[in-house]
């Protein structure tokens, strides 16, 4: 189903898809691990949907090295616009006819990328610690312009083929349809070969993802694999196959059945820039979440919701993205209360609290990026990203479903992802579809004029402190407030049992002191009990964030070291900030040599965050 959307209600695209969408795209593409680059072939079907026979189609590009362009067969007059930012360029094609109004054209072109590309970090068998290079794309916001050209929204959704050459295994965000081997073909022992995939559920351009490397994989469960390296495979499905089919049946119960055929997990190199990305049929995932203890699969109960809330109802655009994230981390933590217990949603809330106050607190409390619906205008999503659409997205939604009763929300839930599955909405869509659902129920009816949507959607700062269940953290509370005093003698035991999320409860009540803790408790702190050792990075970067408040030098080196093995940027931009409060000049020289081993998202925003804005190397 398409409908006229006019104007865009996306501002961070510059294509003109109020006059034409994609409804079909197949890449045909070679990876070029020795040159860095990926190119090929790309064919757009685009479908008219006005009737003013628009004179130009205008798509995404952002730093692509366009050879040839052809429509329905014949050259057409095309150029790249200059370059417009935070956006890059658009390609436009010139039509001497416009086109009817539900008409399709074939729009082909020959394409690569280049060293600028934002999308694709490129590794060396050095920085995989194997024999073989990698790459992977991260598309999500507005990155896939610099892999091909295309309508950069999320506004629109289409079908994607995938055609990849390769000399190495390769992934995408579509289901395998075959491997052809090459090598024999082109007469060469290249080892070259052609993996094809399909998408068939339209999927908006965010979502076109791609990886390959020496990747091997393992089975987690019935409709799922784990792939990653072969020396990792095994810790990775350890930590995975206890889990992911139980949260797929317990999504399954909640919203209805999974759509995508195939729920894989992609673990990626310890550079990949977030926790997990949740690129259809794989799942891209971090490996700081292989910590060897199951505490870190609340990515794979994120991700996995995703399949629901974003690939197949999907924000508009990325001012709209707390219905992405808020919606996801709302059935995560349905997902945790299902399969651990109740009083786990409100342990995550309670974490997820403590980020959202960060992230304010960061941002400064009347700042933009602190509403819900954030204006983009000339912006780059990027900047915006923090743990505010989450957080006040599930406070919201928490919210609403007191209001009308847990058993009704249970009820609106499934109706909510039918009436916008395959499709894109905002804010004022989901308000309008909400209360349309309750119309003729007076008492929701009545609970849901309570709501204050202006200042849900429109409010800068925190939202009203929901009353959480704390049964979970109390003993971390305790702990935390002797500590607080002064005057307290640690022992090992104190935390002896306690689960890895109960830790970082902790460390985040400690780093909430009123007095920060001094360099003598902090030291105390993290030999007592082993933080600084840890293997769990949600704990250690937390211990590490605490000492550097109290400029504790003990961990200005093993700082810089671990900046140095993860580039999950959740982890390495607090660790900058504070580290460059601390040292700048140890800050800048960590950076300088890790900078190559970070991807381009993350070198860009730590670079940002380092020197200021627009800082070009
Ligand atoms: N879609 C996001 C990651 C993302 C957001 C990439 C915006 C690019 C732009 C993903 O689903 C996510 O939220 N990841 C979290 C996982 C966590 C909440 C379990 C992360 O990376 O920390
Ligand atoms: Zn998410």
């Amino acid at each position: 189903m398409t409908s006229i959307v006019n104007p865009p209600r996306d501002p961070n695209t510059l294509s003109n898809y109020n006059n034409f969408l994609t409804t079909h795209t197949t890449v045909s593409f070679n990876i070029d691990f020795e040159k860095k680059i990926i190119g090929g072939n790309v064919q757009l079907t685009l479908k008219s949907i006005t009737d003013a026979a628009a004179k130009e189609i205008l798509l995404d590009t952002s730093f692509l090295n366009i050879k040839n362009v052809t429509l329905d067969g014949k050259t057409p007059k095309w150029e790249l616009l200059p370059r417009f930012e935070p956006y890059g360029s658009a390609l436009k094609i010139s039509l001497e006819d416009g086109v009817q109004n539900g008409e399709r054209v074939q729009l082909e072109m020959t394409t690569e990328t280049t060293k600028e590309c934002t999308a694709i970090q490129w590794l060396t068998p050095a920085q995989t610690r194997g024999k073989d290079p990698y790459m992977f794309t991260q598309c999500q916001a507005i990155h896939t312009r610099s892999v091909f050209p295309c309508q950069d929204t999320p506004d629109v959704k289409g079908t994607v083929e995938f055609n990849i050459k390769s000399p190495l295994p390769v992934i995408t965000s579509g289901l395998s349809t075959g491997v052809q081997d090459l090598s024999q073909s082109e007469g060469s022992s290249s080892g070259i070969k052609l993996y094809t995939f399909e998408q068939g559920i339209p999927i908006p351009s965010y979502l076109f993802a791609l990886a390959s490397g020496d990747i091997a994989k393992a089975p987690i469960g019935p409709r799922s694999v784990v792939a990653t390296g072969p020396k990792e495979l095994k810790a990775a499905q350890w930590e995975l196959e206890d889990s992911t089919e139980r949260y797929i049946e317990t999504v399954e119960k909640i919203v209805f059945p999974y759509q995508w055929t195939e729920y894989n997990v992609l673990v990626l190199p310890p550079s990949f820039p977030y926790g997990g990305m949740e690129n259809p049929v794989y799942t891209y995932a971090t490996p700081t979440m292989i910590s060897g203890d199951r505490e870190n699969v609340n990515v794979i109960a994120h991700e996995l919701s995703h399949s629901y809330s974003g690939n197949l109802v999907s924000n508009a655009s990325w001012e709209h993205f707390w219905l992405n994230e808020g919606w996801t981390t709302y059935l995560e933590r349905r997902l945790q209360a299902a399969v651990h217990g109740e009083p786990h949603r409100d342990f995550s809330a309670i974490i997820g609290w403590k980020a959202l106050q960060d992230s304010v607190n960061q941002f400064g409390d009347s700042h933009e990026f602190t509403k819900m619906i954030v204006d983009l205008k000339g912006k780059d999503p990027d900047d915006s990203f923090s743990s505010i659409p989450y957080e006040k997205g599930y406070t919201f939604l928490s919210y609403l479903e007191n209001q009308v009763t847990k058993t009704k929300w249970n009820k609106y839930i499934p109706h909510y992802f039918t009436t916008f599955a395959r499709r894109s909405l905002d804010s004022y869509d989901f308000k309008a579809n909400l209360l349309s659902f309750f119309a003729s129920d007076t008492t929701a009816c009545k609970a849901l004029n309570d709501v204050d949507w202006d200042s849900w959607f429109y409010a800068p700062g925190l939202p009203p402190k929901p009353n959480f269940d704390t049964s979970l953290v109390d003993v971390c509370y305790d702990l935390a407030s002797k500590w607080e005093t002064g005057k307290f003698e640690p022992r090992q035991e104190d935390i002896k049992g306690w689960s890895a999320n109960q830790v970082v409860v902790f460390l985040d009540a400690v780093q909430a002191f009123e007095r920060p803790l001094d360099k003598r408790a902090s030291r105390t702190m993290g030999s007592t009990y082993g933080f600084a050792k840890s293997q769990n990075v949600e704990i250690v970067s937390r211990y590490f964030q605490a000492a550097l408040k109290a400029k504790d030098e003990t961990v200005y080196k093993p700082t810089a070291d671990l900046l140095g093995l993860v580039g999950r940027m959740k982890f390495v931009r607090p660790l900058y900030r504070l580290l460059n409060e601390a040292d700048r000049a140890l800050a800048v020289q960590t950076f300088e040599e890790n900078k190559e081993f970070y991807h381009p998202i993350c070198k860009n925003l730590v670079e940002k965050d380092l020197f200021g804005k627009g800082f070009k190397t």
